[in-house]
């Protein structure tokens, strides 16, 4: 999703299909999964040695991480052992931006590059350290904000280790846990609470873990069918490629580059064919994941156990690093629909309210289509949809990007939309649909999700997972749809939502940690809140933050008590965020956590276990136990 409103523009850029795709017996392993470290090598290196996490001392190894310019900050004798077993892929990274900046490192032409290209998010996921949300970073370095300030390197992290395999992974966690420094972990850098930066720290780049493995026939738990062991490096757009080569689909995504194997697959994953097969994470087989002793380990039904049920929805930077996960495939669907349109307030709308925003019949033709959400979604649909004001006063304009309709065809989607289409005909709002059917999954995917435009400093977004219970009772449904509307008539950023029903039965009953809001939902509702883009004053940005989370989203929880948000696609400032995040499955996650990382080398704002730390108020502080 996009947290800008820049619903209309989109990214063409062009997409090399993966070419990465092999097959082979069902034990099989990716290359990167091949290469691993040895107790031998590491041997003569203490800071590079393996430690049993179980048997440290927690009070003593609880303490606050190293920060650049301590005494304990590690020596470069000692980043050289590191160097000496990673070699070229440990770097120390500048700022994305700081080629905009006076000094050595000025380049006009780099700078032009990263300005014109900012919300391609290519340009960010090939970068080290540079992550598409960067208010987390303090704002620092923004190449609009060159030549003549300073550019520091805020929350970014100092080292990044570009990984190639499991044994980059290794020394990094190994390396980082002996010298007691943050550890971070990127993947692509989509992450909307900067998850996946820190200042001070040392960040595993998971990128280049990439390679495809296709098993026609993989048994495992009772299952036996078509199967995909990924790289934890792998984006959507190669992954759809390679499943529909095999005329197989994976349950992943609609952003077009956001990874599938990081933070989308152990925050749960919602997908357009959600509504049929559940979250993502409800159908992986196994994980292949470094842990904080630095150990290469299976998560799946009988090893690691509690570790393989947290990683499928306890979220990202929490448990491990993922190498390598092992997931179902499903056979590709003969026919999938896509139907997109907008439409405005009618003029009799705007002749009738010039001067605010109650657009009755605009809200009239929206309310059609909600009070259908539970039978939509229980029909397998995924839409997703965009209502903002216009720059015209008093128009607000709706946008369906698109109706994702799996397994259906043009008519049977006409059918689907017709009370919509005609509450819209009987009001005079001109809606004009382009509906189209593709063969197969990946054609309709690629035309109905545009790469999106990303890389917003001066806003955020949250969320919350509406339940199917607020369209049951009428009454319920009623004060459900004003709060909606309500919203969107304040004119304070809109609305991005999907009707989505990523039931248990839908995903086949897995047991795992997904929040189990997601299985209640029929929409996901994202609010985001923007501010002027010059604003540089952090003591006014918390101020707009906190009006966000304690005034704005207020009665999207007041009308939904008890229901959840998704971690992916949150308020970084979520109050609650266990219960929203992870309800009843909180307890447990916790507890693992302390078992799997008891002195907490690994740390997120928001994952699980991340309340007994803090990073101040400015979060750029160093990494401290409360
Ligand atoms: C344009 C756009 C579209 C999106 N579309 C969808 C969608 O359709 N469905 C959906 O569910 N979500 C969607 N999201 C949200 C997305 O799931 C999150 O942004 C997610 O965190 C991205 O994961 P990443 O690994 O690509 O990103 P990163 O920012 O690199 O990482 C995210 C988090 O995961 C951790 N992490 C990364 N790799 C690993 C690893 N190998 N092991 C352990 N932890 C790791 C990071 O430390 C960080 O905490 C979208 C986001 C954007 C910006
Ligand atoms: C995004 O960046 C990639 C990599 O540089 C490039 O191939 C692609 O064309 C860019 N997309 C756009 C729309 O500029
Ligand atoms: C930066 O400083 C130079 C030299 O003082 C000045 O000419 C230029 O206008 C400044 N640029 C900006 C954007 O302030
Ligand atoms: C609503 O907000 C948009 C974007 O900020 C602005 O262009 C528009 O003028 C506003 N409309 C009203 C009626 O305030
Ligand atoms: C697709 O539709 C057909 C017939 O309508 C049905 O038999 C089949 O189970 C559906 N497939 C999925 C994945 O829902
Ligand atoms: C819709 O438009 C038609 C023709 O312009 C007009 O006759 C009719 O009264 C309008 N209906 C409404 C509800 O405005
Ligand atoms: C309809 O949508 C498809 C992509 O789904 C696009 O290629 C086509 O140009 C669109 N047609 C119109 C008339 O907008
Ligand atoms: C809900 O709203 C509709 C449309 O305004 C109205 O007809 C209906 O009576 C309302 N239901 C209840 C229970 O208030
Ligand atoms: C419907 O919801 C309203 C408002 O939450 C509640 O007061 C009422 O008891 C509910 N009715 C039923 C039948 O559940
Ligand atoms: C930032 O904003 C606060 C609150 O409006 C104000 O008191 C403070 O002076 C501002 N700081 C700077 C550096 O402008």
């Amino acid at each position: 999703m996009q947290l800008v409103i820049l619903i209309l523009s989109v990214l063409h850029g062009s997409l090399a299909a993966s070419a990465l795709v092999s097959t082979g017996p069902a034990d099989s392993r990716l290359d990167i999964e091949k290469t691993v470290l040895i107790d031998s090598e590491v041997s003569l290196y203490p800071d590079l040695a393996f430690e049993d996490v179980h048997l440290q001392d927690i009070a003593s190894r609880r303490k606050c991480r190293v920060f650049p310019g301590d005494p304990d900050w590690p020596s470069s004798a000692s980043w050289n052992q590191l160097k000496a077993l990673v070699g070229d892929n440990l770097v120390m990274p500048d700022p994305i931006g700081k080629v905009c900046y006076t000094g050595r490192e000025f380049d006009a032409n780099a700078c032009a590059t990263v300005e014109q290209q900012w919300s391609n998010s290519t340009l960010h996921a090939d970068h080290p350290s540079s992550v598409m949300s960067p208010l987390y970073q303090g704002l620092t370095c923004l190449p609009f904000d060159g030549p003549n300030r300073t550019c520091t390197l805020g929350g970014y992290p100092v080292f990044v280790i570009n990984a190639q395999n499991a044994r980059d992974v290794q020394a990094a966690v190994n390396f980082a846990r002996n010298k007691n420094i943050r550890l971070v972990i990127k993947n692509t850098g989509h992450d909307f609470s900067g998850k996946s930066s820190g200042s001070g720290s040392l960040s595993i780049r998971t990128h280049q873990l990439k390679g495809i493995l296709f098993f026609s026939q993989l048994e495992k738990d009772g299952y036996r069918g078509p199967a995909f062991r990924i790289g934890s490096g792998v984006q959507a757009f190669e992954l759809y490629a390679a499943a529909r080569d095999q005329h197989v689909v994976v349950i992943g995504g609609e952003g077009v580059t956001v990874g599938w194997g990081g933070g989308y697959i152990t925050g749960g994953g919602h997908s357009p064919l959600s509504s049929i097969h559940g979250m993502a994470a409800d159908h992986v087989l196994s994980f292949e994941v470094v842990t904080a002793d630095g150990r290469l380990v299976t998560a799946d039904s009988t090893q690691n156990a509690d570790l393989f049920w947290a990683l499928r929805g306890g979220g990202g930077s929490t448990f491990g690093v993922l190498v390598s996960i092992t997931v179902k495939a499903f056979p590709d669907l003969p026919i999938v629909t896509v139907s997109s349109f907008t439409f405005t307030s009618s003029p009799r709308d705007i002749s009738k309210y010039p001067a605010d925003t109650s657009n009755n019949d605009f809200w009239a033709v929206i309310r059609s289509y909600f009070e259908n959400f539970a039978l939509l979604a229980d029909q397998g649909m995924y839409s997703y949809f965009n209502i903002f004001a216009t720059a015209i006063p008093g128009q607000q304009l709706f946008s369906m990007a698109p109706f994702f309709a799996p397994n259906k065809t043009v008519e049977e989607v006409n059918s689907l939309l017709k009370p919509m289409f005609d509450t819209a005909s009987a009001l005079n709002v001109t809606l004009i649909p382009n509906t189209t059917a593709y063969n197969g999954f990946y054609d309709a995917w690629l035309a109905g999700f545009p790469q999106e435009r990303i890389g917003t400093w001066a806003g955020q977004p949250a969320s919350r997972l509406f339940p199917r219970d607020n369209w049951l009772n009428s009454t319920l449904f009623n004060a459900t749809f004003d709060v909606i509307r309500t919203k969107v008539a304040a004119n304070d950023s809109g609305l991005i939502a999907f009707n989505i029903a990523p039931t248990l039965a839908a995903g086949g009953n897995p047991n795992n940690a997904v929040n189990p809001a997601w299985r209640k939902t029929v929409m996901h509702a994202i609010s985001t809140i923007a501010w002027d883009q010059g604003l540089r004053n952090f003591s006014q940005i918390r101020a707009l933050q906190h009006d966000l989370t304690s005034v704005r989203m207020k009665p999207w929880r007041d009308i939904s008590p008890g229901a959840g948000s998704y971690l992916n696609e949150a308020d970084i400032n979520e109050p609650n965020f266990q219960q929203s995040f992870w309800g009843s499955h909180y307890p447990r996650l916790y507890k693992i956590k302390q078992n799997v990382d008891p002195v907490g080398v690994f740390f997120a704002e928001t994952a699980v276990g991340s309340e007994d730390w803090t990073t101040g108020v400015t979060r750029l502080e160093r990494l401290c136990p409360l």
